[in-house]
């Protein structure tokens, strides 16, 4: 019985600690806000919705005029923008500069709001 009760809390406490390692914490040095209309909106338009939208050239998949298409998307953009196999955009784009990464990264931390 004894032995139960020390499983059962070893349990708890590994639980526990999974869950709060896998809360995704806000990324380091996204303090400040960023906006979708006036931060990310401007980055869509001028690196990724020549290839992703209904009149893009490139059939990226998705229509990145749109907030719900990003949104929808919003950990794989996460998770792309810093591929380094596969990276959007794709080589032979312009790459997005570390102050356009970290907008992308910072506010879908945030939680890709539509503000
Ligand atoms: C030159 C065209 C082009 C540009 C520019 C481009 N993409 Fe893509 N993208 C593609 C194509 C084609 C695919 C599908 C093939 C693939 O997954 O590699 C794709 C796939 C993706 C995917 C995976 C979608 C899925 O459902 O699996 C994401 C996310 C993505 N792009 C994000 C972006 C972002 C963010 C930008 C701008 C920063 C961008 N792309 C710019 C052509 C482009």
């Amino acid at each position: 019985m004894k032995k139960n009760i020390l499983y059962f809390l070893a349990l708890s406490i590994f639980v526990t600690s999974c869950t709060f390692e896998n809360a995704t914490p806000l990324p380091v040095g996204c303090n400040a806000t960023i906006y979708y209309g006036t931060d990310i909106l401007p980055i869509m338009n001028a690196n990724c919705v020549s290839c992703h939208s209904a009149g893009g050239t490139g059939s990226g998949p998705g229509d990145y005029t749109l907030y719900s298409d990003i949104k929808a998307a919003d950990m794989k953009i996460k998770n792309r923008i810093f591929d380094k196999n596969s990276p959007m955009p794709p080589a032979g784009s312009t790459p997005l500069t570390s102050d356009q990464l970290s907008k992308l990264n910072c506010w879908i931390g945030q939680g890709a709001p539509n503000n």
